[in-house]
């Protein structure tokens, strides 16, 4: 057992962060072989990806993916942290699982991700769920295919979710979701410990990956026919911060537009860390999409201090400003968190002034939800739940507005579209444009793979009705 500890995942050291190749473990895989797994992925791109990473690790080892956790003799729950109703999800799953588990006793069930660095999380499961096998944090994504062969052998619960600051495994292997967009990590964890957040605690200290490896990912996934990659971090903007090479985001984003990528987007920025450098980079190379994603997360002052943002207001406004005036047709999205501790009527009214002056492009909208150990958990908070939902429903009717309006600018004119697959919407394709809006498009299938000029017909508030034109 190695227990995941709150205290430990405080901590920042200057211990050196090493940086280890996954091999494949030649003594493993007879156990394995033939055997069929299920991953159900909870939470952001990070974890998506993480899921592509485990997925290929056991295929190596000749296990084979099922589309239904019931038909599968292994089910790994890849969970989310950030909110309870992420938790919730979890468990209500578990529960699904446990009563299959009585009648197909042989399964073997495991739980990854943010959830399983948990200090709470790891000792309910140790006095609530001891029929589970194993639960494997964040640090040990590598070590999936041992465990898993370990409780195929012994059916015993294991905790192995260390709180460690963390190292960077190269070469772990990828299978891919999609077969025109990829997602690179260019960084692991996060040191900004906003106060309302987990994620510090769940994914260790910021490591950033050398410069070489990720721009040689890029280019092996050029050969491989990608046309885009999203660099992916918690606080991307702060990628090199920790190194000792003196290379930034701003050189990064620029050497990965120079391998000829058709499309870079990155994400997720913090506005702490945007330098005017990224923005005239971004402003520069064609292919690096004009879409943004900045959280604000609250358009007040106090609020945002309260957060441990470390900008204000103004200087958010000041950011964004800059970057629609400097980046040509920039697409600007953002997150936004309502019923923080203490927020008041007023402060609230200035988040719906901030939204009224941005008119973002798209919004993610949460309220308020403690986590356990975060310094936010423990302030007072005295605004009821039928308040924050009021406040949740009122932002949502001003963000559907500018989506709506921001969407009805594009009707009649032309946007390029890399085409991923056949849309939900009978007879139609969907993709998505430069600026990072779902397109459903009537044309031809050999249009999925390539990226397309596609005139727009009709607006909706979260996508795009659109033909072929070139
Ligand atoms: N409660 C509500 N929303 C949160 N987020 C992060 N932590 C919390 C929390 N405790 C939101 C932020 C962040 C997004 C990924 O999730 O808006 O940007
Ligand atoms: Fe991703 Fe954060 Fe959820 Fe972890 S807690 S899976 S980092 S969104």
């Amino acid at each position: 057992m190695n227990m995941p500890s709150l205290k430990e995942a405080r901590k920042r050291t200057n211990k050196e962060v090493i940086t280890e190749k996954y091999k494949k473990n030649k003594e493993l895989g007879k156990t394995l072989k033939n055997k069929t797994f299920h991953i159900k992925t909870y939470g952001c791109q990070m974890n998506e990806h993480d899921s592509e990473n485990m997925i290929a690790m056991l295929k190596e080892y000749g296990m084979k993916e099922v589309e239904d956790f019931e038909n599968a003799d292994l089910i790994i729950l890849n969970t989310c942290s950030i909110r309870e109703n992420a938790h919730n999800k979890v468990f209500g799953m578990l529960g699904r699982i446990k009563h299959l588990k009585g009648i197909k006793k042989d399964i073997i069930v495991g739980m990854t991700g943010c959830m399983a660095q948990e200090e709470v999380v790891a000792n309910t499961i140790l006095n609530k769920y001891k029929w589970m096998d194993f639960v494997l944090g964040t640090h040990n994504i590598h070590k999936l295919p041992e465990i898993v062969e370990i409780s195929f052998k012994e059916r015993k619960l294991k905790i192995e979710a260390p709180s460690i600051e963390g190292d960077i495994i190269e070469n772990m292997p990828a299978d891919r979701q999609n077969k025109y967009k990829a997602y690179v990590n260019i960084m692991y964890g996060c040191d900004k410990f906003c106060t309302y957040c987990i994620v510090p605690y769940t994914r260790g200290k910021q490591r950033s990956r050398n410069k070489d490896d990720i721009l040689k990912e890029v280019k092996d996934l050029i050969k491989e026919g990608y046309k885009e990659v999203t660099l992916l971090g918690q606080n991307v903007n702060a990628y090199g911060k920790d190194r000792k090479d003196n290379y930034n985001m701003a050189n990064l984003l620029e050497d990965v537009a120079k391998t000829g990528i058709e499309r870079v987007r990155f994400m997720t920025s913090h506005p702490w860390d945007f330098t005017d450098e990224m923005i005239d980079i971004i402003a520069k190379y064609h292919n690096i999409m004009p879409s943004i994603h900045l959280p604000v997360q609250s358009g007040n002052t106090r609020i945002l201090k309260l957060m441990g943002r470390r900008y204000t207001k103004e200087q958010y406004l000041d950011l964004f400003h800059k970057l629609k005036d400097k980046i040509d047709k920039v697409a600007i999205s953002t997150d936004i968190i309502v019923g923080f501790p203490g927020e008041t009527e007023e402060e609230f009214d200035d988040t719906l002034e901030l939204v009224n002056e941005c008119k973002f492009d798209l919004a993610y909208t949460f309220i308020f939800s403690p986590r356990v150990g975060t310094p936010a958990e423990k302030m007072k908070d005295d605004i009821s739940i039928e308040e924050k939902e009021q406040r949740l429903y009122k932002l949502n009717e001003l963000i559907n507005k500018y989506a709506l309006e921001n969407n009805k600018k594009l009707e009649g004119k032309i946007v390029d579209v890399l085409v991923e697959a056949e849309s939900d919407k009978l007879g139609y394709l969907m993709g998505y444009s430069d600026t990072n809006k779902l397109v459903n498009l009537k044309g031809n299938e050999d249009l999925i793979g390539k990226i397309v000029k596609v005139k727009i017909l009709e607006a909706k508030t979260w996508s795009l009705n659109g033909e072929y034109v070139e």
